[in-house]
């Protein structure tokens, strides 16, 4: 009995010191690169997004030493009357300057930044955003790079992308794409500045260690080295092929430059987007989105990108969606109205170009508090989470009931 006992009183004199001595360890084991799952550690490796992850399913940070490096993508939220400041500085400062910053910083633009990523130049775990403008004159030279994009005009008009020489004047609304591998140059030879958001899988490529750029455009020409390119196809030429629902032209090749089953239309008005989206906005819709379309390439009616994935929605004035959450992480920007969008618990409240984050399976719904319709345009990676075998989708009916919507 005597023997029995001393171990067990040594094993309960080790318990009550235990958090200090594996914090201890710890500490030890970080010289050698080693992590030790720890009381303050643990949470690093818990479930991120689950019912159980704290109070709004939004997953607790560890406050160990893994906490500094920790990136976990916050809901987040970016208000126009506070950004647009940056940009008419940005504008000034060009309009005055000697050299203006497109010079010296390549783009005058702002990237927004999500807090729960360690300062990364990423607004979600996959996507960046930056917000440019364009003064009068200025060009951004030729490139092509591994990475999607895409431009959603937020001024009225002014500005243009030139992507494989097909020439797209930008006009609000509208929706631009430079699939990857494709060349593109950008500028305005309008009067008046232009601004426009840039969406990018940048991070993921980055990620991938499979992120470069290329901006050795050698022209028409062989001999010549031009900074933007000739004009092959007029402003139009995606709506005049690819414009009419339905209808496929024959007698062209659908490969915009060299990437894999690239997006065949560059160039999608948002005034055909909107009268899409007006047409049918007697319909009853979807609980969860209300009107909403998805902008697929016309030739193989998938997503317009493997990665990306856009869509446009109307709510009609009240209307609220019912909550809904994802395996993927949506970026959104309001085109029209006002309301909110709660997420994870957190309310976003929106009018026109504010810009609204909603992560991977966070619940979030929409509410239209306007008097008018509402649209909305998103772009999320559930392409890439599709294609990888990930996405899912959880609808939260009246009575509470959740619904499996895609799985
Ligand atoms: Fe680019």
């Amino acid at each position: 009995m005597t023997t029995a006992a001393k171990p067990a009183q040594a094993l309960k004199a080790i318990s009550s010191k235990a958090r200090e001595l594996m914090e201890q360890l710890n500490a030890d084991a970080a010289k050698l690169d080693i992590w030790v799952r720890t009381e303050m550690n643990a949470p690093a490796q818990r479930s991120w997004f689950t019912d159980t992850g704290g109070e709004t399913g939004a997953g607790q940070l560890s406050s160990g030493r893994i906490a500094a490096n920790q990136v976990k993508t916050l809901p987040a939220g970016w208000r126009w009357k506070d950004y647009r400041p940056f940009l008419d500085r940005i504008s000034d400062i060009a309009s005055r300057a000697d050299v203006s910053p497109i010079e010296f910083a390549d783009r005058q633009s702002i990237l927004l930044v999500n807090r729960g990523l360690g300062g990364r130049l990423q607004v979600t775990s996959t996507m960046r955003c930056a917000i440019s403008i364009y003064t009068p004159g200025d060009v951004a030279p030729a490139h092509i790079h591994s990475a999607n994009a895409s431009r959603t005009i937020l001024s009225e008009r002014g500005g243009y992308t030139n992507v494989e020489g097909e020439r797209c004047e930008a006009v609000r609304g509208d929706l631009i794409i430079t699939p990857n591998g494709t060349w593109h140059d950008h500028g305005n030879d309008s009067d008046t500045p232009v601004i426009w958001i840039d969406m990018l899988d940048w991070p993921l490529l980055e990620v991938l260690d499979c992120a470069w750029v290329d901006l050795d455009y050698k022209g028409a020409g062989a001999d010549s080295s031009a900074k933007i390119q000739k004009t092959v196809h007029t402003d139009g030429y995606s709506a005049r092929l690819y414009g009419h629902g339905g209808l496929k032209p024959t007698f062209v090749s659908h490969q915009r430059g060299w990437g894999h089953d690239p997006d065949a239309m560059i160039h999608y008005r948002g005034a055909d987007v909107r009268e899409a989206l007006d047409g049918l906005r007697q319909e009853k819709g979807d609980p969860y989105e209300g009107i909403q379309m998805e902008f697929v390439n016309p030739v193989t009616g998938r997503p317009v990108g493997s990665t990306l994935k856009y869509a446009a929605q109307l709510l009609r004035a009240g209307e609220q969606t019912l909550p809904k959450r994802e395996t993927c992480s949506t970026f959104m920007v309001v085109m029209d109205g006002q309301g909110y969008t709660d997420v994870g618990g957190r309310r976003f409240e929106w009018e026109p170009n504010d810009i609204v984050v909603m992560l991977n399976f966070l619940w979030r719904r929409h509410v239209n508090t306007g008097k008018n319709d509402a649209v909305l345009y998103t772009v999320s990676d559930a392409s890439l989470m599709t294609n990888i075998g990930q996405y899912r989708a959880q609808g939260r009916q009246p009575g509470g009931n959740v619904v499996q919507i895609a799985r």
